[in-house]
Parts: structure tokens; sequence; C-alpha cells
């Protein structure tokens, strides 16, 4: 070895260190990498078949599933733009504006349940919502299953997706069949991951300082689990109340779902993978900068303030939470009969 390189290699004895240090704080704050199979194996109830995963996707691009059959799951869930729309809050039947920013379907599987209160169980629990909601897809059950059922395509491919079943176009096979498509929603691959599984050039100094702070400031606490959150529920103003912008009193939150006072303004804390390609940010969607919401997150649930520098730092550090995107082809969808129900708007 020559003087040089013995310098070199005693130079980067510290920084590896610091790498591992790093990484086994990240895994002991339960912070985890995800995979294709890990979400597969994350759905629990509804075997994921290839058949029910192709069915689930047409379903899930289908605007005939709405009562105006203009409005499909990927109207609001845009695969192309991080898997949400571009407003604050969602236009759904009849251009009435929703409450609530619609999340990501991206990585959803990981989340210990579904929708910013947590009321949905799992997936497929909660494509029944949209459909039944008013301000979304306003329709019915028995509606949809008229629908489908009209289409020898669709009834096909349920045969196909759950065979053995006597009647196998259902409402409660639809959800199953979107909950299996929506498993294979997920960005793998991120850069952050990478770091977790040992490759400590994945990120920068800038982003392994972001990472650092993301811990030692209490981010972590709260976001955590493989989605980086989506897993546990907290007061959305801890250390001080948030404006009425930012958390209106007409929605009180959790409390809705567990009829307990104590759940009031509590929310679950939010996935952050791919966060910095989906703004806004927060339930009312209100916030458009990740820099800002970063900062509101210090205040409100921290009760401290972040240096310009730890902002970008932890910024830096949350893109490189952005993974792969699935790639996902359009599908043909089969075409009406003319016993098929007419849009009603
Ligand atoms: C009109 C817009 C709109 C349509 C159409 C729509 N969604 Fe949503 N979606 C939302 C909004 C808004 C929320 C959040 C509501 C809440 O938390 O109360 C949401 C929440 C979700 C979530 C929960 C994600 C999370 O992190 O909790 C999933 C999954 C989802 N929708 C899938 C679907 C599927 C599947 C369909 C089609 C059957 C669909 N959505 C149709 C707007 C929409
Ligand atoms: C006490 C728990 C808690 C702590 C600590 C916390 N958060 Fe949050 N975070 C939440 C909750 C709850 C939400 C959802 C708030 C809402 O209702 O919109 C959230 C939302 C977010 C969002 C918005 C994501 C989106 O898709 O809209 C970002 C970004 C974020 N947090 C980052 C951070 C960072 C960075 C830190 C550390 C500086 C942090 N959080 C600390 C609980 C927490």
């Amino acid at each position: 070895m020559t003087l040089r390189t013995l310098i070199f290699a005693l130079a980067l004895v510290p920084l590896a260190a610091h790498a591992d240090d790093l990484r086994h704080d990240a895994l002991a704050a339960s912070l985890a990498p995800i995979d294709a199979a890990s979400a597969l194996k994350a759905v629990k109830g509804n075997d994921v078949t290839p058949a029910k995963i192709e069915l689930g996707q047409k379903l899930f691009f289908d605007p005939r599933l709405s009562k105006s059959q203009l409005i499909s799951c990927a109207s609001c869930h845009n695969l192309s733009l991080g898997g949400a729309d571009t407003g604050s809050t969602s236009v759904g039947h009849g251009w009435q504006k929703g409450p609530r920013r619609a999340p990501t379907v991206l990585n959803a599987v990981f989340n210990s349940a579904q929708f910013w209160d947590g009321r949905a169980e799992d997936l497929k629990a909660q494509a029944k919502g949209p459909i039944q909601a008013a301000v979304e897809m306003s329709n019915t059950p028995a509606a949809v299953e008229a629908t489908l059922r009209s289409m020898p395509g669709y009834v096909k491919d349920f045969d196909a997706a759950f065979p053995h079943e006597a009647q196998p176009v259902t409402f409660d096979n639809m959800a199953k069949a979107i909950e299996a498509f929506e498993a294979t929603l997920v960005t793998p691959g991120a850069r952050f991951d990478k770091f977790l599984a040992g490759d400590d050039a994945a990120l920068n100094d800038s982003e392994k300082k972001g990472l650092r702070l993301f811990l030692d400031k209490g981010c972590a606490s709260c976001h955590s689990g493989p989605n980086i959150g989506g897993a546990a529920y907290f007061s959305f103003g801890v250390a001080k109340a948030p404006s009425e912008e930012l958390r209106p009193i007409a929605d009180k939150g959790r409390s809705a779902v567990t009829k307990s006072a104590s759940d009031d303004f509590v929310f679950r804390a939010a996935p952050l993978r791919n966060v910095a390609l989906r703004a806004p940010y927060f339930h009312t969607g209100k916030v458009w900068s990740l820099d800002e919401a970063v900062n509101l997150m210090a205040v409100h649930q921290l009760g401290t303030t972040l240096s310009p520098e730890e902002t970008r730092e932890i910024v830096a550090f949350l893109g490189s939470l952005n993974g792969e995107a699935p790639k996902v082809a359009y599908p043909t969808l089969p075409p009406r009969a003319s016993e098929t129900p007419r849009p009603q708007y």
C-alpha cells in the first residue's frame, strides 16, 4: 500500500463508520425498505393472482364505475402525477369539491389503514368508498354490478379472476380486484432503500445529514414503517395548533371514526415515499412547497424551528425517497353492450 492509498483508506474509515451508524439508527427507528414481493404479502384475505391484477387494472381506469361514467379512480389518482390529482382537494361528481386532498395510491398497500383518518382497514374496504361517495363517483353497488354484468368482456374477466364462484361479478369482488392491482402500484429502488441495503454512496452528504436530522429531531417517531409514515395516528398540532386554513375546525379527523373526543384533529402521519413529487401537502392540500411543509411540521409537531440549512437537508433526504414508478399500460376496456346503463350527469 502506498502512503497515498493508506491516507485515503484511513480517511474513509470514519465516513464508513458514520454511514453504518446512520443506517443502524434508521433501521432502529423502524424506517424500512420496500420491494414488490413485500407489497403482495401485505395484502390480507385476498389472494393476489395475475387474473385479479389484470381485472383490477381495467376497473381502476374505467369511468363507467361512476354514475356520470366520466370519473374513474385514475381521475383523482393519476398514475402520471404521483398517484394523486392536481388540486388542493378533489373535484368529483357534478363538479363538487370534496373536503380533503387525494392521497397517493402508490405504496398505499403498505399503510396500516387507508384514508387520512384511517377509516378503511385495507384497500378492498377502501375501494367501495369513493364509488358511493356523493362528491366522488356517486354510484350504488347495485348499479355498478348491473353495469359490469351487462358487458360480456367483464363477465369473462370476473370468471377468470374468481373461478368456481356462482356469481363472480359482485361489488365485493370488484373491490378485491382493485386491491390486487393496487398492490402492484409500488415504487421500489429508492436511493434511500439502497442506502439501507448497505450502499453508502446511494445518499450524498446533504441527504445523509437530512436523514440524521429526520431521526434526531423526531420526525421518524411519527413517520416510520415501510411507507415512512402511514402507520400510526397523531394529533395534527401536537406542539401548536395549525391555522384554520390548514386545519379547518369542521374536519375533526380520526374522532369521527373512533367517536372519542381525544381523537379530535388526529390524523394518520402521512406516508412520505415520493412526497417530493406530489404537492400540495396536508389533508387540506393548502401548502404547495415541501420546504414550507417541513418547516410547518417542525413548528406544529415538534415545537421547534429549523434553520434554512436544516430544512434544505431534510428536503434533500425526502427526495431520496423517490422510487421507480410502476410501469402501467393503459388497458383496453370491454366495450359496452346495448343493455349497459347510460351515463347520468
Ligand atoms: C373524486 C376524486 C376521487 C376518486 C374518483 C377516487 N378517489 Fe381515492 N381518494 C380521494 C380522496 C379525496 C381521498 C382521501 C379521502 C379521505 O381521507 O377522507 C382518497 C383516498 C384514497 C385511498 C387511500 C390512500 C391513503 O393513503 O390513505 C386509496 C387507496 C384510494 N383513494 C383509491 C381509490 C380507488 C381505488 C378509487 C376508484 C374506485 C378512487 N380512489 C376514486 C379522491 C378520489
Ligand atoms: C407527532 C407526529 C409527527 C411528527 C413529529 C412529524 N410529523 Fe409530519 N405529519 C404528521 C401528521 C399527522 C401528518 C398529516 C397532517 C395532516 O392532517 O395533513 C404529517 C404530514 C407531513 C407531511 C405532508 C405530507 C403530505 O403528503 O401531505 C410532511 C412532508 C411531513 N409530515 C414531514 C415531516 C417532517 C420532515 C417532520 C420532522 C421535521 C415531521 N413531519 C414530524 C405527524 C408528524
